[in-house]
């Protein structure tokens, strides 16, 4: 198991090593490593088990410093991130020399975010290079939210994770591209599609191209638990007599079942988001065949719930 501490020193001498470290997020936390040093950033494919075509998104301190490792940025994608950093919103730019192509798989793009905790941007102020980091979960599998479901799955492969308590967002960043100024979303997340088209206009989604992705958030399964998850009508499905070998992750209602988990008991999708990954993995622990549960409301965040719950229950 991995060392679990608030030491921001210790973290920097590691990553200045080409060690891994966990790190907080508002979104969820992170496996990083050095992203200008191709050696470090392969111990986070290898620790993560990720396909090598599934590039990293790379964080920052500040908006300043995106012109050290991209070119050509788009005056909408800098209206972006001047609205939304330290934030939610990851943005793909052209990338330079500086970034090598395992961070990008190839890619001429490279994905930059300025995340949003005091803890990682003040150990991302101390360094002189910026940290390529995934969600620091083992490739395919629900994304972290705390330390410890870091230390769960990859506790013997890092040598220290940074403790910032859970996630307040609790889903990951969305993804924004430009060509030619015209903005794309390739991944819901944390910050809503109404937002984002509140300063820069309206913007084109794609989400799902299944032979190459141009990012595998996109892959239809991911982000899945162990245990099956089905979608359906959780008034209609648990109306009659319940089947004990199945948990039920719920949006608001208590549906008195025995293993049950529910995201937002008051009905507030920011709250729900911030618990989803949590109810998945509490779920997935318990003594059931599959786990039923219901899309919620598709507005704001509750896009990006329902994108993570269909990719969780599509057949691998
Ligand atoms: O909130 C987040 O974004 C978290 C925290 C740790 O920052 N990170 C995260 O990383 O979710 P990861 O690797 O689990 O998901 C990153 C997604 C992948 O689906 C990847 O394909 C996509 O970003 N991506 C990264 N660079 C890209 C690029 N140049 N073009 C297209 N997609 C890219
Ligand atoms: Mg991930």
């Amino acid at each position: 198991m991995a060392e679990i501490g608030k030491d921001i020193a210790k973290a920097k001498a590691l990553l200045k090593k080409g060690k891994l470290v966990a790190i907080p997020t508002e979104t969820v936390y992170g496996l990083a490593a050095n992203a200008t040093n191709a050696d470090a950033v392969a111990r986070i494919f290898e620790a993560k088990n990720r396909p090598s075509f599934d590039p990293l998104i790379v964080h920052v301190p500040d908006l300043h410093a995106v012109k050290r490792y991209a070119d050509n940025l788009p005056l909408k994608a800098l209206a972006l991130a001047s609205a939304f950093w330290p934030g939610p919103v990851t943005i793909l730019f052209k990338k330079k020399d500086i970034i090598p192509d395992i961070v990008t798989s190839g890619l001429d793009t490279v994905g930059i975010r300025c995340p949003n905790h005091p803890i990682t941007r003040a150990l991302l102020e101390e360094l002189d290079f910026p940290l390529a980091a995934p969600s620091a979960n083992p490739f395919g599998y629900i994304s972290p939210t705390t330390p410890e479901h870091v230390n769960e799955q990859l506790g013997d492969k890092i040598a220290y994770i940074l403790d910032g308590g859970p996630c307040t967002i609790g889903i990951e960043s969305t993804i924004v591209g430009f060509h030619n100024d015209q903005a794309t979303v390739y991944r819901l997340g944390g910050l809503g599609i109404e937002e984002i088209e509140k300063v820069i206009g309206t913007v084109g989604i794609m989400l799902h191209s299944s032979s190459n992705p141009q990012a595998p958030g996109q892959l239809k399964s991911h982000y899945a638990p162990s245990r099956r998850l089905i979608i359906g009508n959780l008034d209609q499905a648990l109306s009659g007599e319940v089947n004990p070998n199945v948990a039920v992750l719920s949006f608001q209602k208590d549906y008195k079942v025995q293993y049950q988990f529910i995201l937002s008991s008051a009905g507030d999708l920011t709250e729900a988001a911030k618990n989803l990954f949590l109810g998945l993995r509490t779920l997935d622990k318990m003594p059931v065949d599959a786990i039923l549960t219901d899309l919620v409301p598709e507005q704001g965040l509750g896009r990006a719930i329902n994108d993570r719950l269909r990719r969780a229950a599509a057949e691998q």
